[in-house]
């Protein structure tokens, strides 16, 4: 199933699902800035849930907000008893502590996974390894690469991917990897993701193997005013997930998941 396909099913699975609930669960999506890349994942987030039946709520704060202001924020939706789970957008203005904020939202609403005691996954990594899971893709024991280590996704996919179940050999490298050993360590790789954030960082002038996967977790703005994933297009190996229309589908799945998730625990 493309990833199209397969985020329209797990949709409908949670439609349903949402649909013999008591009432529908509650989502609040917290906005301090204008970035306008956060402002379509917002959207996006937005729509996802109308479709499943979540009740979600944008709140919208200036970004000159204070950290004072806004952790009284955070405290309240704490403390809201409606609240089945939350999220701050990120990133956050540069007044306010990232990870800060990370630690202030509960655990038990933490439908990000962001908070190190967190109850849920982190969206991007969780949403990757369950559609490559229905695809089939077997993790034990091969070799996994991530390219990029952001508290976001490349140090969580990392954590998710050794752990057991997955059972994959992990390799993380990153911005200081020589250029080298990273010729070396994608030829050697089944499973590729690739989160860096700038386009061509996969091209053709590697050697894959025929069988790899490469998970193009990048969405970049190019020149030409499109956006384009850290690989470029058609690479020679067996899967490679598109851009647009990929990662950030299972990104948005993923939390839509987890809050029913965060409602069923309450
Ligand atoms: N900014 C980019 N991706 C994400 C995400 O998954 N969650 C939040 N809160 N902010 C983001």
């Amino acid at each position: 199933m493309d990833i199209k396909e397969y985020v329209a099913y797990r949709k409908e699975e949670l439609r349903k699902e949402i649909a013999m609930m008591d009432r529908p669960p509650k989502l609040v999506i917290i906005k301090a800035n204008d970035n306008p890349a956060s402002a379509s994942y917002v959207r996006g987030k937005l729509k996802d849930a109308d479709e499943v039946g979540i009740d979600a709520e944008l709140i919208e704060l200036d970004p000159s907000i204070s950290q004072k202001e806004l952790d009284k924020k955070i405290e309240e939706i704490n403390n809201d008893k409606d609240v089945d789970g939350f999220i701050v957008q990120l990133p956050l203005p540069n007044q306010i502590d990232e990870e800060k904020v990370k630690l202030e939202v509960i655990p038990e609403k933490d439908v990000d996974g962001f908070h190190p005691c967190t109850k849920f996954l982190p969206c991007t990594p969780k949403g990757i390894v369950d559609y490559l899971r229905h695809e089939g893709f077997d993790f034990k024991g091969k070799n996994a690469l991530i390219i990029g280590r952001s508290n976001i996704v490349g140090k969580p996919m990392a954590r998710i991917l050794l752990e057991k179940g997955c059972d994959a050999n992990v390799t993380v490298i990153h911005s200081r990897t020589s250029e080298e050993d990273k010729a070396f360590y994608i030829a050697h790789a089944d499973l590729i993701i690739a989160a860096v954030g700038k386009i061509g960082v996969l091209d053709g002038h590697y050697a894959y193997k025929k069988d790899a996967v490469i998970v193009d977790v990048g969405i970049n703005r190019g020149e030409d005013g499109k956006l384009h994933g850290d690989a470029m297009p058609s690479l020679p190996v067996k899967l490679q997930t598109p851009v647009p229309g990929g990662v950030g589908l299972l990104t948005r799945i993923s939390l839509m998941e987890n809050l029913v998730e965060a409602k069923k625990r309450k």
